[in-house]
């Protein structure tokens, strides 16, 4: 079952206007909530940060965050599979015309559904994944979780046409993030994280990792990482809702330290399953 608009339904009845402006522009934003055993993780932060996109974009949310919560638990609940990736959209809806300005009255169009999450396949955590780079060419505005994804499906289907499986991306000679994911390194022990700014997504799995680091006494930084030491690093990883955390072993066919996954990603990896559990138990969402 999927909600749209105020009804819960089967997907196959679900239907929006040729005329909504998340079809004809691109205009919406989106989030993306991994749920574990019917528990969303960290779902108040995931709602602060589409309160963030919505105001960037000046939508007015149309919902509070208790009834984000309750819309999004009800298709937690109607899925019969316990680890989901909850999907959240809302464009400016539907004008009676194709017009770059604003409708005087906006109807959003409310989106949710779910589907199942599937780990990431073992040889991927075990063997590691491999990537290219590419020139950043989003726009400037890459902290709005905007649902207008075109570069970054371009970026990313360059990666897949290489056999690899994430594009990492550099701006002006320095580390932003993946096509579809926050990228971290590890240099000299230290774990190395780009400061949040307009110019990448301030992820929610790039929080926890780095929570993570701090109560483990892992050494990080959060600062600026220029691309010449991005290849000369000794890990790499990259984080999401849905892939977590993952090694990246080789980048432009080069290999990534001694293109291993590296000793610092399997403490991470294990610090990442054992909080989920913890949280778990506990009954909350993390
Ligand atoms: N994408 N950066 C970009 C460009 C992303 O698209 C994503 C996630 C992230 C990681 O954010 P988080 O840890 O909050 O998932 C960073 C989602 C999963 C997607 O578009 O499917």
């Amino acid at each position: 079952m999927v909600y749209l608009n105020g009804e819960f339904m089967p997907i196959s009845a679900a239907r929006v206007p040729v005329m909504d402006r998340g079809f004809l522009f691109g205009d919406g934003v989106y989030e993306v909530i991994p749920v574990y055993s019917k528990r969303p993780f960290r779902l108040a932060e995931h709602l602060k940060r589409l309160r963030a996109s919505l105001a960037g974009i000046r939508l007015a949310n149309p919902h509070s965050d208790a009834e984000w919560a309750q819309l999004i638990g009800r298709i937690v609940e109607l899925a019969d599979f316990p680890d989901q990736q909850v999907y959240v959209q809302v464009t400016r809806g539907a004008d009676g015309k194709r017009n770059h300005a604003f409708p005087k009255l906006v109807r959003p169009t409310v989106f949710i559904m779910t589907e199942p999450l599937l780990p990431p396949p073992v040889e991927q955590r075990e063997l590691g994944i491999t990537a290219v780079s590419a020139a950043d060419n989003r726009w400037l505005r890459c902290d709005i979780k905007a649902i207008s994804l075109l570069a970054n499906c371009l970026l990313r289907q360059q990666a897949i046409e290489a056999g690899c499986a994430e594009t990492v991306l550099f701006r002006d000679g320095f580390l932003s993030e993946g096509a579809a994911s926050n990228i971290f390194a590890v240099r000299d022990g230290v774990l190395l994280a780009p400061p949040k700014n307009h110019l990448m997504l301030p992820g929610i799995t790039y929080d926890v990792i780095l929570e993570l680091a701090q109560q483990h006494g892992l050494p990080h930084q959060v600062r600026d990482i220029l691309e010449t030491e991005v290849r000369a690093v000794s890990e790499l990883w990259m984080t999401s809702s849905t892939k977590e955390v993952l090694p990246i072993v080789s980048l432009d066919g080069r290999p990534v330290g001694d293109g291993k996954p590296g000793a610092v990603f399997a403490r991470m990896y294990s610090w990442y399953q054992a909080f989920k559990r913890s949280v778990m138990r506990a009954g909350q969402d993390g």
